[in-house]
């Protein structure tokens, strides 16, 4: 009898279900006698010995269910070697747990500080196979991350139907997109959505170079102009600044988030009236789609083979159009960033997408 663990930890994404299912259908499917215990809320259920036994009945009817059967929350890898605030050795914990239930294997679904605690824990003896979600698309040892084509497709739909409203009204339009520290998820929905200036935080700004763009528009008679900012977006001065004194900045900003300073910056500059639509959080919601379902299902799938045949201390990944494995040590802790001088960058502004460089 084998006898699995299973947590979602981290920011949720669409297919987080999907990949569940993947793994327990493949496993349930080998023949093998399984048990499936499911952490809840990320890796509290684990620390706190918060879990549901589960069978292959939960896992049926949810591979178009957005979030995640399991819950999450977030457990910062920085401070998971302190106490909790009763004292609890929480990386203790969850070894202890793991070991009371005489679990297999411990399969995480989760983003980067998630993969960095998933290796501690594979260090630290437990068996792990780990799967790669986030909108972000920022985890490194993976071309793609379950989520991130759900999140462009809403991402590109909000840029779609605010050029309509910009059209109308003649504006200047920001439209401020997650991603973290990343540009990947407004790179894509920003040349999607026909973004006439995309601003990542790889290729920081200038904000004279924006309102250029903005004016050339103006001279060809263009009505409005549709600006993707990541919410990470940094103009060439802030990113010169010290971390330290850019947190500083960031803390005593009048404005929530920087597409706020750039509309205002605009506005000042050119005299077009700028307005700034956030989809926030609906980025992350609601049901996978199509491509998230079967990519999801695959290294779902590919995640409970490597259980079934005992390979632990890897993280499924896709590379080069392949399903992979890769270790758990190589990936924890690095960072998959835009390159700015990549292909896609160059052929956007072939395209003559403005980057404020
Ligand atoms: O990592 C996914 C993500 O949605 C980022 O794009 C965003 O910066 C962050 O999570 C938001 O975090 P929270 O859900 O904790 O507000």
């Amino acid at each position: 009898m084998m006898r699995i663990g299973m947590l979602t930890s981290g920011g949720d994404c669409q297919a987080l279900n999907a990949a569940m299912r993947g793994v327990v259908k493949c496993i349930a499917n080998s023949g093998e006698e399984v048990e499936f215990y499911g952490f809840l809320n990320g890796y509290k259920g684990l620390i706190y010995s918060d879990f549901r036994m589960l069978t292959s009945r939960d896992f049926s009817g949810i591979l178009t269910k957005g979030g995640t059967i399991l819950g999450s929350s977030r457990t910062p890898f920085k401070t998971i070697k302190d106490p909790d605030e009763n004292g609890l050795d929480k990386v203790e914990a969850m070894k202890q747990n793991y070991y009371k239930l005489k679990l297999d294997c411990l399969v995480i679904l989760g983003g980067n500080g998630s993969q960095k605690t998933a290796n501690l824990l594979s260090e630290e003896g437990l068996n792990i196979v780990s799967l790669p979600k986030t909108i972000d698309n920022d985890l490194w040892g993976t071309d793609m991350t379950f989520g991130f084509q759900s999140a462009v497709d809403i991402a590109t739909g909000v840029i779609d139907n605010i050029h309509t409203t910009a059209d109308s009204h003649g504006r200047v339009f920001i439209i401020e997109v997650m991603g973290h520290k990343v540009g990947w998820l407004t790179l894509n929905a920003g040349l999607a959505g026909g973004a006439d200036v995309v601003l990542i935080p790889e290729i920081p700004y200038d904000i004279d170079k924006v309102c250029n763009a903005i004016r050339a528009r103006d001279e060809r008679g263009s009505r409005f102009t549709i600006i993707a900012v990541a919410e990470g977006a940094i103009s060439k001065k802030d990113a010169k600044l010290s971390k330290k004194e850019y947190k500083e900045k960031v803390a005593n900003r009048k404005y929530p988030s920087v597409s706020y300073e750039i509309a205002e910056a605009i506005q000042k500059k050119t005299g077009h009236e700028v307005r700034v639509t956030v989809p926030g959080h609906m980025q992350r919601g609601g049901a996978p789609d199509p491509y998230d379902r079967v990519f999801a299902s695959r290294l779902g799938a590919e995640a409970g083979w490597l259980v079934l045949k005992k390979q632990y201390g890897y993280m499924v990944a896709y590379k080069n159009r392949e399903i992979v494995k890769v270790p758990l040590k190589d990936i924890a802790g690095k960072l998959k960033s835009v390159a700015p001088d990549a292909g896609i960058i160059k052929e956007a502004k072939a395209l003559g997408v403005c980057f404020g460089d």
